[in-house]
């Protein structure tokens, strides 16, 4: 790191203390400390995402890191303060819990804030896309989660800053977050570095099983198993947790699904199987799924359901899957 890249570091890490610090022993703190307390967030977890509230005051983070000594002019364009002149600086989380995101290092380089009035929106302010933090190449937690996906092999992934934090209550500590639905390739490759299996658990709302979808055959087009949480009634994993607790949270994640058998599922929104095009259709897509597993026998029980639910010849399916097997080699 150049002395500037680690003065703006120095400003994240000074930043996150002062917040840390305001949620949990000042009076400015006590609404968002009952907030979190009251959303079922326990303290020891507070203590270990190291979460923090920022004041609703104009200029209290900036006074302070002028106080330390920092060139506040360089840190609006990371996000930690904002300027409509470029002269005067007011603090841009006001009002919102703060979420530190850490780089791979456990280094912090950014936050998410979440808004815990109504008058202030949107719901989450993250940091803006800088030379420390791309969305698409930082997963919340990872710093934390890398040792025990590592040595689990397998790693479990959530949607938001509350799955990931709701999980480690569970006792599920091999777990990070996209920050949103977007997996990128980039997130992928990071991954499969480490691991051989992910389970995506995301929102059971249909934007987040939209997502589950695509992010399962990312990953399992990367040549890793890819398994799917079912998240019920439209519920996040963070509500899941609130409302059955540790051990069915770990229940819903050991039973998650393959990619496989998720997306035969799920697909069929996307058809009319009472006309026989789109049964045609559907089989036609179903086959370009199951094509991709590697186990002839994990292949066969998948045809085995084809065979039955449409009534099809089982040599017509073998040929079809051994054609688009030698297509992808
Ligand atoms: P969700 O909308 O599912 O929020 O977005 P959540 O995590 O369940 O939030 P809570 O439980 O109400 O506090 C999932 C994730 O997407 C990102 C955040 O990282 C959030 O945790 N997000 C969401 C944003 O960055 N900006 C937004 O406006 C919304
Ligand atoms: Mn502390
Ligand atoms: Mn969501
Ligand atoms: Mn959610
Ligand atoms: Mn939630």
């Amino acid at each position: 790191y150049s002395n500037e890249d680690q003065s703006v570091l120095k400003a994240y890490e000074w930043s996150n203390k002062l917040f840390h610090h305001v949620l949990k022993h000042t009076k400015d703190g006590k609404d968002a400390l009952n907030y979190l307390k009251n959303r079922g967030f326990s303290e020891e977890a507070i203590e270990h995402f190291q979460i923090g509230y920022s004041p609703r005051k104009d200029q209290f983070l900036s006074t302070f890191l002028k106080g330390k000594g920092f060139e506040v002019e360089n840190l609006v364009q990371y996000g930690l303060l904002s300027s409509r002149d470029g002269n005067t600086f007011f603090d841009r989380f006001q009002g919102r819990v703060i979420f530190p995101i850490h780089n791979h290092q456990g280094k912090i380089i950014g936050y998410g804030g979440r808004s815990i009035q109504d008058d202030i929106q949107p719901k989450y302010l993250n940091s803006p896309e800088s030379k420390f933090f791309h969305k698409g190449k930082i997963l919340y937690n990872f710093h934390q989660a890398r040792r025990h996906f590592q040595k689990l092999n397998q790693v479990v992934l959530f949607e938001g800053y509350a799955d990931v934090i709701k999980a480690y209550q569970a006792g599920v500590y091999h777990a990070v977050a996209t920050m949103g639905t977007s997996l990128s390739d980039t997130h992928v490759k990071i991954l499969k570095q480490y691991v051989d299996e992910v389970i995506i658990c995301f929102d059971g709302d249909s934007p987040g099983k939209e997502a589950s979808y695509k992010s399962a055959k990312l990953v399992n087009d990367a040549g890793m198993n890819a398994r799917v949480a079912n998240v019920p009634n439209e519920m996040d994993p963070d509500e899941y947790f609130e409302k059955h607790g540790s051990e069915a949270f770990q229940k819903l994640i050991q039973s998650a699904e393959s990619y496989v058998a998720f997306s035969l599922q799920y697909i069929k929104k996307n058809y009319n199987l009472n006309t026989d095009h789109d049964r045609v259709q559907y089989v036609e897509k179903a086959l370009d799924i199951i094509a991709t597993v590697n186990q002839a026998v994990e292949r066969d029980f998948y045809l085995n359901e084809l065979e039955e639910t449409f009534k099809l010849d089982r040599s017509t399916l073998l040929q079809e899957i051994d054609s688009r097997r030698r297509i992808m080699r």
